[in-house]
């Protein structure tokens, strides 16, 4: 029986990209993958006053084994009504991970760089409890809560030491098959928080961190090491090859994460997956990019990555890996093939058709 994907392209580039990577899955396995079409994003929003129908997230719920999303064109001012439906969809799923891995074998600094970025997907600053005030004097006072619960820094902490491990076993079967790996050390997990300053909220994220790492015997086996966000951002720049499992409250990774997408060349080609105990959603890190939209000159990889981060958390980890290598002979071997994002002159359809050539 075929499994089913649901696409949400959403705005934007969402919109060339998705396709991409549904034709990707279709080449990769024939046959394997019946595809649902849903709506959300701003556009619709403009025309139904909708940005996340419920008919899409109870077809996500009961109709797909797992879904794609594109990205939202989310306005900088307040539009009343609206809010972002990608922010809804973790919440209302239980997406509560956000993995975003950075890896080339060749990073900015010309060093090899393999990190796995792991967001708290659910709270922190994003809960979006704000308020203004307005002072006797007339001028304006801007609050904002910030959510921090031992129960989802402990979750999030959980899956950051497991996935650790599981890089960990994965490096070894490959460096058993003559393969070379970036990440020489053991397995390592980096918290990544300011506690030095906010002490009761980075506080409680830090200790349920530092807590879970003592609660499972197997997790001995990860080193844990802390960052102060600011300085995570400075040592990534300077030495990325130092860092394996990184985790971090929500605004951090979300930060962090585009951040490092410098890191190997340009936000189009870093994947990401929304993780939840019942649900992925694959969505590439990068935005609706309106200033490329349209044009055909997307960055098809981010998504078409994103998709073999799917499969993988789907238990289809041939599939996933031969996308990957597809994607890795193409941007290793084709320079001139590349989108203007990695300094060629290719475009979307080109780079995709490229990947398709190889499966
Ligand atoms: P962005 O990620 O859309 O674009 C940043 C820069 O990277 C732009 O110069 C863009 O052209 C380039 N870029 C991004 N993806 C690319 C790709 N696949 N290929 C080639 N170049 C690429 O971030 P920005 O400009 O800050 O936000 C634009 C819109 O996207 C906003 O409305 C924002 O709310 C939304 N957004 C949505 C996200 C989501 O749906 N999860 C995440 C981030 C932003
Ligand atoms: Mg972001």
């Amino acid at each position: 029986s075929k499994l089913t994907i649901g696409l949400i392209p959403a705005d934007g580039i969402g919109k060339e990209v998705i396709p991409a990577a549904q034709q990707v899955l279709e080449a990769v396995s024939p046959n394997k993958f019946a595809f649902l079409h849903l709506d959300a994003g701003f556009e619709l929003f403009q025309k139904t006053g909708v940005a996340l129908p419920e008919e899409t997230v109870e077809k996500l719920k009961s109709e797909c084994a797992g879904a794609l999303f594109g990205a939202v064109s989310s306005p900088s001012h307040k539009v009343a009504g609206y809010s972002s439906p990608i922010v809804a969809l973790r919440k209302r799923m239980d997406l509560y991970a956000n993995v975003r891995p950075v890896a080339s074998p060749v990073g900015a600094a010309g060093k090899p760089i393999d990190m796995l970025i792991i967001r708290e997907n659910t709270e922190c600053l994003y809960i979006k409890s704000e308020r203004l005030e307005t002072l006797p004097d007339g001028t304006k006072v801007a609050w904002a809560d910030r959510k921090i619960t031992e129960y989802a820094s402990k979750r999030i902490a959980r899956m950051a030491f497991k996935m650790a491990l599981q890089r960990g076993k994965l490096r070894e079967a490959k460096r058993q098959q003559g393969g070379s790996v970036a990440w020489q050390g053991q397995p390592k997990v980096t918290v990544v928080h300011k506690s030095n300053v906010l002490s009761v909220s980075d506080g409680l994220f830090r200790e349920s961190c530092l807590a879970v790492h003592k609660e499972d015997p197997s997790f001995a086996g990860v080193k844990l090491e802390e960052q102060l966000v600011d300085s995570m951002v400075y040592r990534m720049f300077r030495e990325p090859d130092v860092f394996d499992v990184a985790v971090a409250p929500n605004l951090y990774g979300d930060i962090i994460s585009d951040g490092a997408a410098a890191l190997v060349g340009s936000l189009g080609v870093v994947a990401g997956a929304n993780v939840g105990d019942n649900f992925v959603l694959g969505e590439p890190v990068h935005g609706s990019a309106p200033d490329i939209a349209g044009k055909g000159i997307a960055n098809p990889i981010a998504a078409i990555r994103s998709a073999a981060l799917l499969l993988e958390h789907l238990g289809l980890a041939s599939e996933a890996s031969r996308i990957h290598s597809a994607v890795d002979k193409v941007l290793n071997e084709q320079a001139q093939a590349m989108t203007p994002d990695l300094g060629g002159r290719g475009t979307t359809k080109g780079v995709t058709d490229a990947v398709i050539k190889l499966l």
